[in-house]
């Protein structure tokens, strides 16, 4: 199994590219069921959830071809000829259930084996059920499975009791092609979410409102192949914000959106980062003495829960006391212990970790426990006195373009074994 390590110390200068974002490239990968005739997407990410929601798409007979050298994705549904993907292929990644609203969309059926629990907490799907029986869908859960059918779904409007991501582009996915207008309210109003709206509406979609609180939906009889290049990740973009930073160094980042960044360009420079954007390009100056802060995650534009680890990497480093509140997954501190690991001071109280900051991080072999928790330990690498070594590298590969790479090109000495 492949480890990461990294010798702490090294000043980062130079740029480094940003890759288009995974969560806008899974639901658009499952979006494409939709369409007649073919749909591409440009400048896809090379990413391990990438490989594994297309492969879900080939276990129900759709043709899909990645080119690795052009990151292009070409994607057929007319010979879609099951409605049961591969249970195990479900079962590697959780937005697998992403297919769920386009099949029942089309096919007017479908049959998934239930997500268990994760790492980061239990995910449930019960906001995405609510979503599908409101549309006029029949659910019936048994076996470990969940199997959703509908001779026609009907606009309908609906309220989601927490702005769910997953359920928002679920619902958005199913109602495209049902009777009439379907309103969701209390929607995700995450980047993410726009860009797949924007998607379908090039299929021939009708959907206003996608990125605020309020969704309209009017079903269309039919929808078309498209090209499209997804918007860039800006978690990517985040984490190496915070490699800048930690490192104490002035980077380029190219492939950014200043808007979706917001909330952790706010937290940044009230920790006395200095960060300038121009068009995509941001610049991050990190050199100056940076201060504690509290953060809290909440659904966008709030601080986002997928850069929390990568920011206690950086609290964990600087002198002072900071408190991070995780409102959003109930068990996401799980980087917390292998960071302690490595000198930082983090005590955890429920959903809060109270973080004493120390400039002696000292590197040790510490383990990946989740996407997010992996690349922050990498971080804490990059700041820390001696060798560290991240273990279960395959989560960070689920959603980073070869981050070692991009790392060293920068300048830290890292590297897989
Ligand atoms: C998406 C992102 C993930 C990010 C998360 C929150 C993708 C592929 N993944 O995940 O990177 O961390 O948004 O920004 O885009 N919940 C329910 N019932 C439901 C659905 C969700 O209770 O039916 C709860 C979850 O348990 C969790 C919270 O809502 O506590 C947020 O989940 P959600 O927004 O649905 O996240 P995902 O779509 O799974």
């Amino acid at each position: 199994m492949d480890k990461i390590v990294v010798k702490g110390g090294k000043t980062l200068s130079g740029e480094v590219k940003i890759c288009s974002a995974k969560n806008s490239v899974l639901p658009i990968i499952a979006a494409s069921i939709l369409g007649n005739g073919e749909c591409i997407i440009e400048n896809a990410p090379m990413l391990e959830d990438v490989f594994v929601i297309s492969d879900v798409l080939r276990s129900i007979s759709a043709e899909v071809n990645i080119d690795k050298e052009s990151n292009r994705i070409a994607i057929k549904s007319s010979g879609i000829s099951s409605i049961e993907p591969s249970c195990d292929l479900v079962k590697k990644l959780r937005a697998s259930f992403l297919i769920m609203g386009p099949m029942l969309a089309r096919f007017g059926r479908v049959r998934i084996s239930l997500p268990g629990g994760c790492n980061i907490g239990t995910r449930p799907i019960d906001l995405h059920l609510k979503g599908f029986t409101a549309l006029g869908a029949e659910i019936k859960l048994g076996y470990g499975y969940v199997e959703a059918r509908a001779e026609k779904l009907i606009g309908s409007n609906i309220y989601l009791d927490f702005p769910s991501v997953g359920a928002t582009e679920n619902i958005i996915m199913a109602a495209t092609m049902a009777e009439g207008e379907t309103i969701i309210e209390n929607a995700a109003e995450e980047p993410e979410i726009e860009d797949l709206a924007n998607y379908l509406n090039k299929m021939g979609a009708k959907i206003t409102g996608a990125g605020t609180g309020k969704i309209k939906i009017t079903g269309v009889k039919e929808l078309n192949g498209v090209t499209h290049k997804p918007i860039y990740d800006r978690i990517e973009a985040g984490t190496f914000m915070v490699a800048g930073a930690i490192t104490k160094s002035r980077i380029k980042i190219i492939g950014v959106n200043e808007e979706h960044l917001k909330p952790v360009i706010a937290k940044l420079t009230e920790m006395g980062v200095v960060i300038e954007v121009e068009k995509d390009v941001l610049i991050l100056d990190g050199r100056r003495e940076l201060k504690p802060v509290d953060i809290k995650t909440m659904p966008y534009p709030g601080f986002p829960t997928d850069m929390q680890s990568q920011m206690m990497a950086l609290l964990a480093s600087v002198n002072g006391t900071s408190v991070i509140t995780e409102t959003i997954f109930e068990n996401r501190f799980m980087h917390a212990p292998e960071m302690k690991r490595m000198g930082a001071n983090i005590k955890i109280d429920g959903r809060s970790a109270v973080i004493e900051g120390t400039d002696k991080l000292t590197g040790c072999q510490v383990k990946a426990t989740d996407l997010r928790a992996g690349a922050a330990l990498i971080l804490c690498g990059l700041a820390a006195e001696g060798v560290t070594e991240v273990m279960e590298i395959y989560h960070v590969d689920r959603g980073y373009v070869a981050i070692e790479e991009k790392l060293k090109a920068l300048g830290a000495e890292i590297y897989r074994v």
